[in-house]
C-alpha cells in the first residue's frame, strides 16, 4: 500500500489525480496540498468529490513529510528546491509541468527559465511508459510528459524502422485542444464568450512543446524537425493531433496501420484504431487511440492520435508512472473507458 501526496491539487491536473487516486486499490492515503485553500475541504472546490473525498487541503510544508510518492501538479516555483531532499530521503517524485522534461540544461532554461540542477536533470526519466518502461521502474524522479507531445510521440515512434524512408525535417502536426489545457486560472482569452463556438491557432511560432517533442524523438531518429500548428477549441478536454510526414520512397505494399499494431500490440494504453480516431472516445479514460495510413497519391504518411490531455496528457499518466515506480500493476486504478456518445 501507498501513502501519496498531490501538491497543486486544487487544479485540474491535481483534481484528476485526486479522482483516480481515490480509487486506486492501492494507495491508502492521500494528502491534498493547497497554499490558497488550505483548510478547505477538498469537495468544495472539487465537487464532484463530495461525500466520496471531503478531506481538508494542507498548506504546502514539504519538510519532514512521510509519503511514499509526491506528485507536483503545479506550475514551476519555489518547490523544485526541495525535490532533491525529497529524493534523498526515498521519497518518489512525479512531475507533471514542464521543467526537467528536456535533459539538456541550456534548452530546458532556456525553455523554462529559473532554477537549475544539473544533477537532477541528469537523475529525471521521461515518464513515458511506451518508450522508458525499464527505466521509469527504476526511477527516483520522473517528469510526465506535455500533452501535446504524447499524442505526437506516440503518433510518430513506431515509424523508427521507416526513418531512412521519409523527411524527417520536415513534420507537420496540427494539434487541437480543449481548454483545460491551460489550466484553471481564468483568463480573458479563455472567458466563456471568447471560446464558445471558437477555434483559434496559437503560438504558431513557437510552443514550448516543440523542444520536447524533437528532443525526446530525436534519441531515436536523429534529426527532426517540427512544424507545430496548437489550435484552441470550445472542447472543454481532449487533444486531437494530426500527423504528416512525406515519403518518396516508401513501399506501398507495406500495411502501416498494421505496422502500429506490432508495435503496440503489449501497450495496455494505446489502441490502433482501424477508423479514424476522435476525441470523445477516449475522454475520462488513459487511451491513446492512432491511425496510420501511407497515402500513396501524396505521397505522405497521415497519423491521427487521441487523448484526454488530463488523463493520458496529465494524471493518468503520473498514476501509469507510479505503479510502475511502486512495482504495481501498470494498469491498476486506470480502467476507466470513455463513454458514447
Ligand atoms: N492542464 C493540462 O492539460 C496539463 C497537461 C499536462 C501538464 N500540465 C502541466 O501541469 C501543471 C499543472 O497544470 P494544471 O492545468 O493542473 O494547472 P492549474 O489548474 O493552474 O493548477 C495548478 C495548481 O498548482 C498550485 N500552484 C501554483 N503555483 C504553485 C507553487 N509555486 N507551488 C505550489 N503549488 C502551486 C495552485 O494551487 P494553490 O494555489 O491552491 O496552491 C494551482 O491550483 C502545469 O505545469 C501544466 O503546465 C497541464
Amino acid at each position: 500500500m501507498a501513502n501519496v501526496t498531490v501538491v497543486g491539487a486544487s487544479g485540474y491536473l491535481g483534481g484528476e489525480l485526486l479522482r483516480i487516486l481515490i480509487n486506486h486499490p492501492e494507495v491508502d492515503e492521500i494528502v491534498p496540498v493547497s497554499r490558497r485553500l488550505s483548510n478547505k475541504s477538498v469537495s468544495s472546490l472539487h465537487r464532484n468529490l463530495l461525500n466520496i473525498f471531503d478531506k481538508k487541503f494542507v498548506d504546502l510544508n514539504l519538510d519532514g513529510i512521510e509519503t511514499d510518492v509526491a506528485f507536483f501538479a503545479a506550475p514551476p516555483g519555489e518547490w523544485f528546491s526541495s525535490l532533491p531532499g525529497l529524493i534523498d530521503r526515498g521519497i518518489k517524485v512525479i512531475t507533471l509541468g514542464g521543467k526537467f522534461r528536456i535533459k539538456d540544461a541550456e534548452i530546458d532554461k532556456e525553455v523554462y527559465g529559473g532554477y537549475e540542477n544539473k544533477e537532477l536533470l541528469s537523475e529525471r526519466v521521461y515518464g513515458l511508459p511506451e518508450i522508458y518502461r525499464e527505466e521509469i521502474k527504476k526511477a527516483m524522479f520522473v517528469t510526465n510528459p506535455g500533452c501535446y507531445p504524447v499524442s505526437v510521440i506516440l503518433g510518430i515512434i513506431p515509424l523508427k524502422k521507416f526513418k531512412d524512408k521519409v523527411d524527417l525535417e520536415k513534420i507537420v502536426v496540427t494539434s487541437i485542444t480543449g481548454t483545460s489545457g491551460a489550466g484553471a486560472t481564468p483568463s480573458e482569452n479563455l472567458h466563456h464568450p471568447e471560446v464558445s463556438g471558437n477555434i483559434r491557432p496559437y503560438n504558431v511560432l513557437f510552443h514550448r512543446h516543440v523542444p520536447e517533442m524533437e528532443f525526446i524523438l530525436n534519441e531515436f531518429f536523429g534529426k527532426i524537425k517540427i512544424s507545430f500548428t496548437p489550435i484552441i477549441s470550445d472542447m472543454k478536454r481532449g487533444i486531437l493531433s494530426s500527423v504528416t510526414l512525406f515519403s518518396d520512397s516508401f513501399d506501398i505494399d507495406v500495411n502501416l496501420n498494421d505496422h502500429y499494431k506490432k508495435h503496440y500490440k503489449n501497450e495496455p494504453f494505446v489502441r490502433i484504431a482501424s477508423e479514424i480516431p476522435n476525441v470523445a472516445n477516449v475522454i475520462d479514460s488513459n487511451f491513446c487511440d492512432i491511425m496510420a495510413e501511407y497515402v500513396p497519391d501524396s505521397r505522405r504518411i497521415i497519423i491521427i492520435s487521441a487523448i484526454d490531455n488530463l488523463i493520458k496528457g496529465g494524471s493518468g499518466q503520473a498514476v501509469q508512472n507510479m505503479n510502475l515506480m511502486l512495482g504495481f500493476d501498470e494498469k491498476m486504478g486506470l480502467n476507466m473507458i470513455g463513454g458514447h456518445p
